[in-house]
């Protein structure tokens, strides 16, 4: 990504889909109204706080256009269709909805006018320079982790080679009752990090890069980490079993990414870990949901040994379960040669599923990903099967080029019980198991997935 020419064309790319990856975060809000009960004391933290960025830093990694693609800055500052970086990408929230701001060096609408400082500040402790403090929809939290260097690096790359485009901020949609900004410094402080990254002993230059990459420009726990009842992620390293430990993140399930072997990545090689990144398929799976936006904008542009740090890392995480791989049965097989309808859900596979996914359920590598043994087919929480099923998937652009299949959607052709009964039986043929799916469940995401509704900006698809 040389910059200025195509940094535009960063943002038209269809992964970029502002909406959905929108509502990826509208649980970031609530930290607010849960503070602002507690909050009067927290008048004190107020004060100023300085920047943290030190002037000797040593030299980053690559240059601050890589920076700024691992740290997919592109995916949340630009609309499909928008100028790069200028913002306006509607955020859902419980209490209203807000946009991002636009983030190109204009100097009278965007940030032409920050320091380093300021910008340090901005990107490291979630405050812009007019001292309002940042709705963590923003990934501070993540990006505190940052070395001074690539921040350094971040800042020539969004004054010298982004293109300023003038375009003004959208308004906030929360009312104004609520959206007092100050509560916020207290849950900054509470759970912030305050330094960054920091080698561990005891471990490899790729295995700290790789620790580096996710922990901090990547925030990939910002959806793959549950967070705690004032929202923010229970555990920000692997010193925790919470780490990365799989998290609904509205109606998508970001599996876990530990070593579990049903539910994780303990049957994935480095091999299958880096190609789902570089390209969004592998042998078992592929992209979809909100895993999109992050593969479209950010991991597939990753350098090999990037790509590579990120595998060695996530591997070195470990099971939180005892739970043992998936033996295939080939029964299931010969059921649905046979008699497919003689378990419910069954007919329907055979009749709508098994020409792409197989009647083996092995797929077709790497496109049509197998269902057999997949991790995001056996996860308890069933949110991103039935989303799946209901609305299909978007494009993944890698290399500029869309890939050629898409998971149709099926919220025309099947009732809440056929996909309740599919799901159900992918869940449990040729040797998966999992929890049933019931017509109830889909019921309920059918309403708060619809695409053709005005009420569900943030989810719809196309
Ligand atoms: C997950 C979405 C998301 C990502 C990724 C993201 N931002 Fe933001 N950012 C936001 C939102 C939303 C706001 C506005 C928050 C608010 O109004 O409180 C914001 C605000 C900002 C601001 C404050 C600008 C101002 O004066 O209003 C800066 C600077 C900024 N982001 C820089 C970055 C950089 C640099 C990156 C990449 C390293 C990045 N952002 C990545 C969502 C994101
Ligand atoms: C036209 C081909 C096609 C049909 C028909 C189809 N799928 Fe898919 N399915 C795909 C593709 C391609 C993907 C990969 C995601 C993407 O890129 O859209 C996928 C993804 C999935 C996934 C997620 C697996 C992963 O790791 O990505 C599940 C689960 C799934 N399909 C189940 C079903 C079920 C159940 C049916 C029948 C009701 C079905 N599919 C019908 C093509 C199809
Ligand atoms: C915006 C939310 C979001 C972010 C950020 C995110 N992910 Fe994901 N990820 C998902 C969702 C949702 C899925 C499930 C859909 C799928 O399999 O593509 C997923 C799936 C995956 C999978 C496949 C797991 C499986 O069992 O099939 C891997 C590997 C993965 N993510 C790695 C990462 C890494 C590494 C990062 C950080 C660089 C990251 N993700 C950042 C939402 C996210």
């Amino acid at each position: 990504m040389p910059s200025q020419s195509e940094a535009p064309e960063v943002s038209t790319q269809p992964g970029a889909h502002g909406q959905r990856r929108g509502a990826a975060r509208k649980r970031w809000l609530k930290p607010l109204l849960l503070v602002l009960g507690v909050a009067l004391c927290g008048l004190v933290l107020l004060c100023i706080i300085p920047p943290r960025i030190a002037i000797s830093a040593s030299p980053p990694v690559s240059g601050g256009d890589y920076v700024a693609r691992t740290a997919d800055c592109v995916a949340c500052h630009s609309i499909p269709g928008g100028k790069a970086f200028a913002g306006g990408l509607k955020m859902g929230t419980p209490i209203g909805a807000i946009y991002s701001t636009n983030i190109s060096p204009d100097p009278e609408t965007g940030i032409g006018r920050y320091s380093l400082a300021d910008f340090d500040r901005a990107v490291r402790q979630g405050i812009a320079r007019d001292g309002r403090r940042l709705y963590p929809a923003m990934p501070y939290p993540s990006y505190a982790k940052l070395t001074d260097a690539d921040v350094v690096a971040l800042y020539g790359f969004f004054m010298k080679q982004v293109r300023p485009v003038r375009q003004a901020n959208v308004k906030s949609e929360i009312p104004a009752l609520l959206s007092a900004r100050w509560p916020l410094a207290i849950w900054d402080a509470a759970f912030t990090p305050r330094s960054s990254y920091v080698d561990k002993s005891g471990h490899d230059a790729a295995w700290n890069r790789g620790a580096y990459l996710v922990q901090g420009p990547g925030h990939c726990g910002a959806c793959h980490t549950p967070r705690a009842i004032s929202l923010q992620e229970n555990a920000l390293d692997e010193s925790s079993s919470n780490y990365l430990a799989g998290a609904e993140v509205d109606a998508w399930y970001a599996p876990s990414l530990r070593g579990n072997m049903r539910t994780g990545l303990g049957t994935w090689s480095d091999k299958d870990i880096g190609a789902f990144l570089k390209t969004g398929h592998n042998r078992v799976g592929s992209a979809f949901g909100s895993m999109i936006d992050v593969v479209n904008n950010s991991t597939s542009y990753f350098s090999d040994s990037d790509i590579q740090a990120i595998a060695v890392y996530l591997k070195s995480l470990s099971a939180t379960s005892t739970e043992k791989a998936v033996v295939y049965d080939k029964a299931t097989t010969a059921a649905q040669l046979t008699r497919p309808t003689a378990q419910p859900g069954g007919g329907v596979y055979a009749g709508v599923c098994a020409s792409c996914h197989g009647f083996d359920a092995r797929g077709f590598s790497q496109y049509m990903p197998a269902l057999a043994g997949n991790p995001v087919v056996l996860d308890d929480n069933p949110s991103s099967l039935i989303n799946l099923m209901l609305n299909g998937s978007i494009p993944l652009v890698v290399n500029g080029t869309p890939d050629a299949y898409r998971m149709p959607q099926f919220r025309q052709q099947l009732s809440d019980q056929d996909i309740a009964d599919v799901l159900t039986f992918i869940r449990n043929g040729w040797g998966n198991q999992a929890p049933p799916v019931t017509a109830a469940q889909v019921a309920t995401l059918r309403k708060s997935t619809n695409p053709s509704s005005e009420q569900v900006v943030i989810l719809r698809m196309r």
